[in-house]
C-alpha cells in the first residue's frame, strides 16, 4: 500500500477507532515516511512509526517543540507556551526543576493509602451499581473518578470543583486533537484556560494563607522560600497542563485495558497477590493501548531520518503508539504479553519531556487492577465499546460491564 493510502487510512474515523492495521502496514512501509502532499497548514512534512527512528528523535534534545504562528494571540497557547510541555531548554529545564523537587518519594509514598481509600470507596459504589447483574458504566464509576479524585488530592483541588474543571479539560483536549483547529473549538478552549488561570490564581492565594499537605502548597512555599525561578502566571500554567496531562490520559490507561485483560483469564486470575504482575500488566496495557498516539518535534538543521530528509524547524510527527507496536523491537507486537522483556514502551514519551507523573498513573495501575479483580473475579465486558474518536488521546469513553457479584 502507498504510504499515501495508509496515512488516509489512519486518519479516517475507522482508522481512529482501530489505527493498529494502519501502523501495521506503515512498519511493513519502512519506520518512517515523507508526506506527499504537504499543507500550507502545517509543517508536517514526515512521519514516522519506526521505534528507533521514533526513540532517537524523543532523546535528541536538539529537536524541539515549535509553537503554532500567532501563539501570544490565543489565551490557551499563551497558557502552553508558558509551562513545561511547550517549551524548550532552558526555560523547560528551569520549569522543570521546579515541579521534579515538589514530586519527591515522600509525596508519592503518602498517594498509596490515598489511592487504595479512593479505588475501595469506587468498587464499593461499583458493586451497589452492578447489584442484582445490572451493568454498570467502568469508565463513569471506576476508571474517570479514580484518577480524578487521586489528583486533585495530590495538586489539592477541592473535589466539589471537579465536574466543573472536567467540562473544561474536555475543552483543551478537544482543542489538541489533529482534527482540533477548528474556531469553535479554539474559542472553547481559550474560555477554558482563562476560567482555569482565574480558578488556579484563587486556589494559590488561598494556600498561601492556609497551607495544606498538598503539591499547590508545596509549591508556594519552595517558591516563596526563594532559590526557584518560576512566576506566579508560570506557576498556574503549569498546574493547568499538569492536570490535563494527568487526567484523561489515566482514565483510558484503565478503560483501554479492562477489555485487553479481560481476554486473559488466566492474568485477571493470577492478579490479585501478585504485585510483579500487575507492574508488568500496567506497562503491557500502556504499550499495546497507549492514551497518547502521538508527540511532534521540529528538526534544529537540515538533517535525515532513515532515508528522509527532513527540513531544519519541519517537523515530524512521531506516532508513538505505533512504535510500541513495532514487530522489530516487540515481537509479536499484538500479542499480550505482561512479562514481556525489551525495551521500554514509549508511552510515556522519552528524553527531555518524559511524562512526570508516569510513577503517578503506574502506581495507581499497579494497586487498583489487583483490587479490582479480587472484588469482581466474574467482571464481563458486555457491548462493543467506542474509543473516543480522538486520535492524539485515543480511549474508551463508556465500557458498559457487569460486576459479576451476586
Ligand atoms: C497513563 C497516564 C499517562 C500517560 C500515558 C502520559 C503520557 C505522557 C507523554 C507521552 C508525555 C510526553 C510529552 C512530550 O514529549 O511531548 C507526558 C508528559 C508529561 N506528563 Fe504525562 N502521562 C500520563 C500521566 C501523567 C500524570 C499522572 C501526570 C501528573 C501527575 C503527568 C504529567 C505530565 C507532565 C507535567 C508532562 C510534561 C513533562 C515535560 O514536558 O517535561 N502525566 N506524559
Amino acid at each position: 500500500m502507498e504510504f499515501d493510502e495508509i496515512l488516509t487510512g489512519l486518519y479516517s474515523e475507522q482508522g481512529r477507532q482501530n489505527p493498529y492495521p494502519w501502523y501495521a502496514a506503515l512498519h511493513e512501509h519502512g519506520p518512517i515516511g515523507a508526506i506527499p502532499r504537504r499543507s500550507e497548514h502545517s509543517s508536517v512534512v514526515a512521519v514516522a512509526a519506526g521505534y528507533d527512528v521514533v526513540d532517537r528523535v524523543l532523546r535528541d534534545p536538539q529537536w524541539y517543540k515549535q509553537s503554532p504562528p500567532g501563539w501570544q494571540e490565543q489565551e490557551i497557547l499563551r497558557t502552553f507556551n508558558s509551562s513545561m510541555m511547550f517549551v524548550n531548554p532552558p526555560d523547560h529545564t528551569r520549569m522543570r526543576a521546579v515541579f521534579a523537587r515538589t514530586f519527591t518519594p515522600r509525596r508519592l509514598g503518602a498517594l498509596e493509602p490515598v489511592i487504595e481509600r479512593v479505588v475501595d470507596q469506587r468498587l464499593a459504589a461499583m458493586a451497589e451499581a452492578g447489584a442484582g447483574g445490572a451493568e454498570v458504566d467502568f469508565v463513569a464509576d471506576f476508571a474517570y473518578p479514580v484518577p480524578a479524585l487521586v489528583m486533585a488530592q495530590f495538586i489539592g483541588l477541592p473535589e466539589a470543583d471537579l465536574a466543573w474543571y472536567r467540562q473544561r479539560v474536555d475543552w483543551i483536549d478537544e482543542f489538541m486533537d489533529v482534527a482540533g483547529k477548528t474556531p469553535q473549538r479554539l474559542a472553547l478552549a481559550n474560555q477554558a484556560a482563562d476560567e482555569l488561570r482565574g480558578y488556579y490564581r484563587d486556589l494559590i492565594a488561598d494556600r498561601r494563607r492556609r497551607p495544606g499537605e498538598d503539591l499547590i502548597s508545596g509549591l508556594v512555599e519552595a517558591l516563596d522560600a526563594g532559590g526557584m525561578e518560576l512566576t506566579d502566571s508560570e506557576l498556574i500554567s503549569n498546574l493547568i497542563v499538569l492536570f490535563n496531562a494527568s487526567f484523561v490520559t489515566t482514565v483510558y490507561m484503565f478503560s483501554n485495558g479492562l477489555p485487553l485483560l479481560l481476554e486473559h483469564p488466566d492474568v485477571v486470575a493470577a492478579l490479585p497477590g501478585d504485585d510483579a504482575l500487575a507492574q508488568g500488566c500496567v506497562d503491557e496495557v500502556l504499550r499495546m493501548e497507549s492514551p497518547v498516539h502521538f508527540l511532534a518535534r521540529a528538526a534544529p538543521a537540515d538533517t535525515e531520518l532513515a532515508g528522509v530528509p527532513v527540513g531544519r524547524d519541519e517537523n515530524v510527527l512521531l506516532l508513538i503508539a505505533g512504535a510500541n507496536r513495532d514487530p522489530s523491537r516487540f515481537p509479536e507486537p499484538d500479542r499480550f504479553d505482561p512479562r514481556r522483556a525489551g525495551p521500554p514502551s514509549l508511552a510515556f514519551g522519552i528524553g527531555l519531556h518524559f511524562c512526570l507523573g508516569s510513577a503517578v498513573s503506574k502506581l495507581e495501575g499497579r494497586l487498583a487492577l489487583p483490587r479490582l479483580f479480587q472484588r469482581f473475579p466474574g467482571l464481563a465486558v458486555t457491548r462493543t465499546p467506542d474509543y473516543s474518536g480522538s486520535l492524539f488521546l485515543r480511549g474508551i469513553d463508556k465500557l458498559f460491564v457487569t460486576t459479576g457479584a451476586r
